[in-house]
């Protein structure tokens, strides 16, 4: 079956340049032979399952474990790279990271300050890691030696305990589960495909029958309720192993799953890693992020984002319509670094607050606002549109273009007093503001609407000489729900570009308004150390073009890449990269000039 559906795919590819046929032919697959635990659902029975999390926005993410011993250094040696990966980076065999475990002693370990931490951050859900890639349970396993109670001094039971906590809190619980990955039980896979150790060998069958199933199977007996399990690198999984944990989550019901399980099983929500993906994607997501660059502790990771970028992104997360998972990475001892406990606590404070534009909301209406962010909450004949402002307006004047609804009020969520004036405009509406922020982080603006929402979908349009920008912070960028990381950055100048297209499956397309139809020249500003090709998607038609190698992957150039034809109206315009063909890039700036063979 599969070979068939290969050799069709790559006739097609052939004949029609067809980009993602390998991918599709193992998509085809792989929906055939596995059925999901919820795939019989009715919509409305996944959203009643779905609500809490879709409410809850914003959780706490744990990475712990034996990895916060070494704390990124091996016998004196800094291991770059993510903590929890040191054995991994620093190719340790299984014996001596296991002597590891004899220090790991966390007597500092207070599992109900930990849930109180993150409720009072404004969190309302905590996932943490019950076995990470390591393979250590820190939870009390009948199938391995290799955990918290057998392998350490410390004896006890870590999830039990933390279980109680949250229950007590009323937050919910949720466990990560390295179920394919697994660096000391012989037979887990690994990220390249081979272990540095012959202790690790062994059959993946065998390893996921007597560790993997069963281990699932006593977190989700020994523990109460859980409420997510979150599955981590599918590395090597097929719809037969996927299957071989089939029946546990019954053992959990309603218990959310992501998508991690296998590759490209969409599950419940999908999981972008350090990145917010764009707007208005038609599925859950979670965006998970680090306060520093690592999930597990590392002792010298001072590399800490500030508490406003972190609000920032819980903001920017709920107002695409998706959640924030945050991650702490615990010490040995028990204790979480003191600079995330810091930032939680300013997190919270915000929340305290603002929340309510946070909590339940969905997805902002507008494309894109040059001032921050929006989210909103829609009832039957009435809205809330929660205005988040991150730069405040050096005149006063706040404008949100393309509103057409009948505003019937206006107030800040940090002072409800203050009275806020709104004046029509031919634009939209313009918000007459105090001096001063009322927070310099994001002074939320609740607008109370009544009837119908309103906004006018103002997109990116020609200047007076017909030339197009699409800028890249217009950019919708997509990546696939596992693996590719395209994201953008500003450099020193602030100047947006796209970075970390390493991945042929992510891709990024412009919404735009074109009033002077016709033929374009299209000038990218690219770095390129090789040449990459793409689909250039427009007018639902599609075209080859390839990027020509700029002399190194930092080094800017204007190319001149092509032609296209536009036709007037809305549009979108892709970048969709080919298979074989794709090479890294980094993209600043596409302008599309009226040809001069344009007939108009
Ligand atoms: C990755 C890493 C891992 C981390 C996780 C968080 O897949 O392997 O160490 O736990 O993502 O999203």
């Amino acid at each position: 079956m599969k070979k068939l559906i290969l050799i069709f795919a790559l006739l097609l590819f052939a004949s029609k340049g067809w980009v993602y046929s390998e991918i599709d032919s193992e998509e085809a697959e792989s929906k055939a032979t596995y059925k999901g635990p919820y795939d019989d659902e009715t919509s409305g029975q996944r959203d009643a399952r779905m609500a809490w999390w879709r409410e809850a926005r914003f959780g706490l993410f744990i990475h712990w474990g034996v990895y916060s011993v070494p704390a990124g250094t091996h016998k004196g040696e800094q291991i770059e790279n993510i903590g929890e990966w040191i054995m991994h980076y620093g190719q340790i065999p299984v014996a001596e990271y296991q002597r590891y475990s004899k220090q790991f002693n966390p007597v500092d370990y207070d599992p109900e300050a930990w849930v109180l931490m993150a409720k009072n951050a404004g969190m309302k859900y905590i996932v943490i890691t019950a076995k990470h890639h390591d393979g250590f349970a820190l939870f009390d396993t009948a199938v391995s030696e290799w955990d918290i109670v057998d392998a350490t001094p410390y004896g006890k039971d870590l999830l039990k305990p933390l279980a109680e906590a949250a229950r007590k809190h009323d937050i919910k619980l949720g466990l990560y589960y390295s179920h394919a990955q697994d660096w000391v039980h012989p037979g887990g896979s690994f990220w390249d495909g081979h272990g540095w150790d012959p202790a690790q060998n062994g059959s993946m069958d065998d390893y996921l029958r007597d560790i993997a199933v069963p281990q699932v199977k006593e977190l989700f007996t020994n523990y109460g309720e859980i409420s997510i399990l979150w599955w981590d690198t599918p590395i090597d999984m097929t719809p037969a192993r996927a299957a071989m944990f089939d029946g546990l989550v019954e053992l959990q019901p309603g218990i959310i799953v992501n998508n991690r399980l296998l590759y490209r099983h969409d599950g419940d929500l999908r999981t972008p890693e350090q990145n917010v993906p764009p707007t208005g994607l038609d599925y859950d997501w979670e965006a998970c992020m680090t306060m520093n660059t690592t999930w597990g502790y590392k002792s010298y990771d001072d590399d800490w984002k500030s508490s406003e970028q972190l609000i920032r992104n819980l903001v920017d997360s709920a107002s695409k319509g998706g959640n924030y998972l945050l991650n702490v990475g615990p010490m040995a001892n028990g204790e979480i670094p003191q600079a995330s406990i810091e930032r939680l606590k300013d997190v919270g404070e915000w929340m305290s607050v603002n929340s309510s534009s946070i909590y339940g909301t969905t997805a902002s209406p507008f494309i894109r606002l040059p001032w921050g962010r929006a989210t909103k909450k829609e009832y039957p004949n009435a809205t809330e549109l929660y205005l988040h402002v991150f730069d405040w307006p050096e005149d006063g004047l706040l404008k949100v273009d393309g509103l057409r609804s009948e505003v019937s009020g206006a107030y800040f969520l940090a002072d409800f007093q203050q009275q806020i004036q709104v004046n029509k405009t031919q634009e939209g509406i313009v918000l007459v503001l105090p001096d001063k922020p009322l927070d310099e982080i994001d002074t939320v603006i609740v607008l109370k609407i009544t009837g119908k929402l309103d906004v006018e979908r103002i997109l990116p349009r020609q200047d007076g000489e017909g030339v197009l920008v699409l800028a890249m912070d217009d950019a919708h960028i997509h990546n696939p729900g596992y693996g590719g990381r395209l994201e953008l950055r500003q450099d020193d100048n602030s100047t947006f570009y796209l970075d970390g297209w390493t991945d042929f499956q992510s891709r990024v397309d412009w919404l735009v308004r074109i009033d002077k139809p016709g033929i374009f020249d299209i000038y990218a500003e690219v770095a390129a150390e090789e040449s990459a090709s793409f689909l250039l998607m427009a007018n639902d038609g599609q075209k080859p073009l390839t990027i020509k190698s700029s002399g190194g992957k930092q080094t800017f150039q204007t190319q001149h890449i092509g032609q296209l034809i536009l036709s007037e109206g809305e549009s979108t315009i892709g970048m969709h990269p080919q298979m074989s063909l794709w090479n890294p890039i980094m993209l600043r700036s596409v302008t599309l000039k009226p040809a001069e063979n344009n007939p108009h």
